[in-house]
């Protein structure tokens, strides 16, 4: 496996094509938005800069993997050749099965189809194709340089081989692969969600202050960061969005997204991405 095709170049893409082309990888990174394909380069090589002055790598290899990244505005040339695609694009099911649709038309036979989703079924989107074995869920954390997990999501008709290549490819990356079964929110999201949605219920009912509920959090439990800074980071309507399949899948009450993480969304605050979530940034 050499040829790696990733749609999409938002922050997961490019943390995608970014990991993959430091490991050796020829990347193929594909996005309708020439502007957007240009501010993922950029992010990359300011990435690789930190990595280089950590030094945790060297100019030489920032510069290979640089190298290794093209970039395409047309998904049926950018994946002509490719034996992976990570499909990350943004979070909708619309999308995401008229992409896969595409790739099933456009990749090669033999080409494995990943999709980075944080919530949506694999089993769903494998149904669109005609090569359900070889459709997976491939669910990287961000920031993808950085976090060591994989979660590696096993869809319906996900065959054992596929399960197998994806998860030596993630030890390759230099990750560490978990096996999980597609159920609403996989395993990360479905402890993840729950325990930020507390946090926002916590604020929301005035037990504690924005910086009370993180400092307790991060100090208490030794998070890197506390529920609300994260949910900020991850995106206030992508946390949304998740409860709200956790909620429809489970049919369970205790998964409604709290009325304040609706209204904040509502009103365009959206975290980090917008400048202002439960902390402002500049
Ligand atoms: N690319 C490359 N390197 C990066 C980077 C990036 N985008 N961002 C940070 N780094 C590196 C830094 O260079 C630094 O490297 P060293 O350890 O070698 O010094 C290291 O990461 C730590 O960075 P900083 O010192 O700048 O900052 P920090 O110590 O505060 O760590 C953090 C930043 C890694 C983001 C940390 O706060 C953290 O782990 N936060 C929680 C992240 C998390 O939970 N992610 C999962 C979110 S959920 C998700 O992604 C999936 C979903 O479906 C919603």
């Amino acid at each position: 496996m050499k040829q790696i095709a990733v749609i999409g170049s938002g922050t997961m893409g490019n943390g995608i094509a970014h990991t993959f082309a430091q490991f050796g990888y020829l990347v193929n990174l594909i996005d309708i938005n020439e502007t957007a394909l240009a501010k993922a380069l950029d992010t990359i090589g300011k990435n690789l800069d930190r990595q280089v002055s950590k030094g945790t790598l060297t100019a030489e290899q920032k510069a290979s993997t640089l190298q290794n990244i093209q970039t395409f505005t047309s998904l049926k040339d950018g994946v002509a050749h490719a034996d992976l695609v990570v499909e990350a694009a943004t979070e909708n099911v619309e999308l995401k099965l008229n992409i896969f649709k595409e790739l099933d038309q456009y990749a090669p036979a033999k080409a494995i189809l990943a999709s980075n989703t944080s919530s949506i079924s694999i089993t769903q989107i494998a149904a669109v194709t005609k090569r359900g074995d070889k459709v997976i869920g491939m669910h990287f954390m961000n920031p993808v340089p950085v976090m060591k997990l994989v979660e590696v999501i096993r869809g319906y008709a996900t065959s054992d081989e596929t399960t197998k290549t994806i998860m030596a490819l993630s030890e390759n990356l230099a990750k560490v692969p978990v096996e999980v079964n597609d159920y609403p929110g996989f395993v990360a999201n479905r402890i993840l969600m729950p325990m930020i949605n507390e946090a926002i219920y916590t604020l929301y009912e005035g037990v504690a202050g924005v910086y009370e509920i993180d400092t307790v959090m991060k100090l208490g439990m030794a998070h890197p960061m506390g529920p609300l800074q994260l949910a900020d980071f991850i995106g206030l309507d992508v946390c949304l969005a998740i409860l709200k399949v956790l909620h429809d899948g489970f049919g369970n009450p205790k998964y409604a997204p709290c009325p304040l993480l609706v209204n904040m969304v509502a009103a365009g605050k959206k975290g980090v991405k917008t400048g202002e979530g439960f902390y402002t940034y500049t």
